[in-house]
Parts: structure tokens; C-alpha cells; sequence
């Protein structure tokens, strides 16, 4: 698929169906996001893939980790957030998590790392789209839970960037492509008369 087309295509499609990309679609997945923009060449990017069996058994960790902050924070959990925890696997057959990893820099910010790492989901999300496949960036309160971090390995001090839901777009659920609207977000400046 063409660049533009891909980019044109790609929608978030909420609920995908096997097959995921195999290996070598992997590979090519996460090659083309560490191809994105890094200033500094910093490799801020850290990418946990979860699949199969591992994935499965991630539900179950999400819920214990919602519950965890419910308690750090002094609160009963709630039994439909937790529920909810435990199906979200169900959502798609591969899940790659994006996260961010500062590097020690006198000169590039912290919101520059991050910046990359965005850049990269973005650059994975369209070799998902231009391979056949589809995908959906997730976040929500996961993404911000400390429990969920320490369960990915991750320390403290990264950022989870996003959970890019990964497979093949069930017969019916295509989206039609993006129809670009500018109206009002462009402008073409000018030097002052
Ligand atoms: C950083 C980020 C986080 C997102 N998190 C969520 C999310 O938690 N839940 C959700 O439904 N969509 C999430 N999305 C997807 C957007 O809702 C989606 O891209 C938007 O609705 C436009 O649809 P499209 O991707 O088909 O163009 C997220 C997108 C980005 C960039």
C-alpha cells in the first residue's frame, strides 16, 4: 500500500479479530516505528509485545493493578472497572505496548523523548495499516497506573505511551477512510506589511 493511502486508511477499529501480523510482520511492525524521528538519537522507545498465552494472562494483571490504586488511594475498587480489566485482552489477538524511557539529556526535554516515542506508535500504526491489518492506539487509565508499569518490567519514571491493539478488521467493521478537513487548523503566514 501507497504512503499516503495508508495514511488515508488507517482507522482505529475498536475490536480485531486473529489473524495478527506473524513474526516477520512484527519485526517489520517495530522496525518501522524505531525509524521514526529521535532527537538525539536518544532511544527513548521501549516496546513489550504481548501475544498468545502472555497476553491472555495480562487481563487479570490489569484488573489487580486497578485494584491496587483503588486501595493506594484509599477507595473500595469498582467492580465494573475491574471486570472490564479483565476482558480488554479480548479486544484484539497481538497488543504492543509503547512506552517511554528517559534518557539523562542536558539538552533534549523530557517531552521531547515522549514526542518520539508518539512518532514511533504512529510509524507502527501505519506498517500495521500498509501490512493489511489494523489497529487501535488505546490509553485510559491503565496507561497511568503505576501497578501496570511495574508489572511490565517498566520503572517508575517511564511513561506508557500507548497499547496499540493489533489484528485483522472483522468482515463489516471497515471504516471508510479519512477525509481530510483543514478548514480553520491552516494558516500561510506573512511578514508584517
Ligand atoms: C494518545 C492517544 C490515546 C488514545 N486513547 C484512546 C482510548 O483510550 N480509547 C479510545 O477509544 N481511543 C483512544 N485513542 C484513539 C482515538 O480515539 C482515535 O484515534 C480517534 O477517535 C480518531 O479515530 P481514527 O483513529 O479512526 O482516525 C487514542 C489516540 C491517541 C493518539
Amino acid at each position: 500500500m501507497e504512503l499516503l493511502d495508508a495514511i488515508r486508511s488507517r482507522r482505529s477499529i475498536g475490536r480485531l479479530t486473529a489473524p495478527a501480523p506473524d513474526a516477520g510482520e512484527l519485526r517489520q511492525i517495530l522496525d518501522a516505528a524505531v525509524c521514526a524521528p529521535d532527537h538525539g538519537e536518544l532511544r527513548p522507545w521501549r516496546f513489550i509485545v504481548l501475544e498468545g498465552e502472555a497476553k491472555d494472562a495480562f487481563g487479570p494483571v490489569l484488573a489487580a493493578a486497578t485494584e491496587a490504586e483503588y486501595r493506594d488511594n484509599g477507595r473500595e475498587p469498582e467492580p465494573s472497572k475491574v471486570k472490564k480489566d479483565l476482558t480488554k485482552m479480548d479486544r484484539a489477538p497481538l497488543v504492543v505496548v509503547a512506552a517511554c524511557d528517559y534518557q539523562p539529556n542536558e539538552k533534549i526535554p523530557r517531552s521531547e523523548q515522549h514526542a518520539a516515542v508518539v512518532a514511533a506508535v504512529q510509524n507502527a500504526s501505519l506498517a500495521v495499516t500498509a501490512l493489511g491489518y489494523a489497529s487501535m492506539w488505546r490509553t485510559g487509565p491503565n496507561a497511568y497506573n503505576p501497578h501496570v508499569k511495574t508489572a511490565l518490567g517498566l520503572s517508575e519514571d517511564c511513561d506508557i505511551v500507548g497499547f496499540l491493539y493489533v489484528g485483522t478488521i472483522a468482515e463489516g467493521k471497515e471504516k471508510p477512510p479519512h477525509e481530510p478537513e483543514l478548514d480553520g487548523v491552516v494558516t500561510h503566514w506573512q511578514p508584517p506589511a
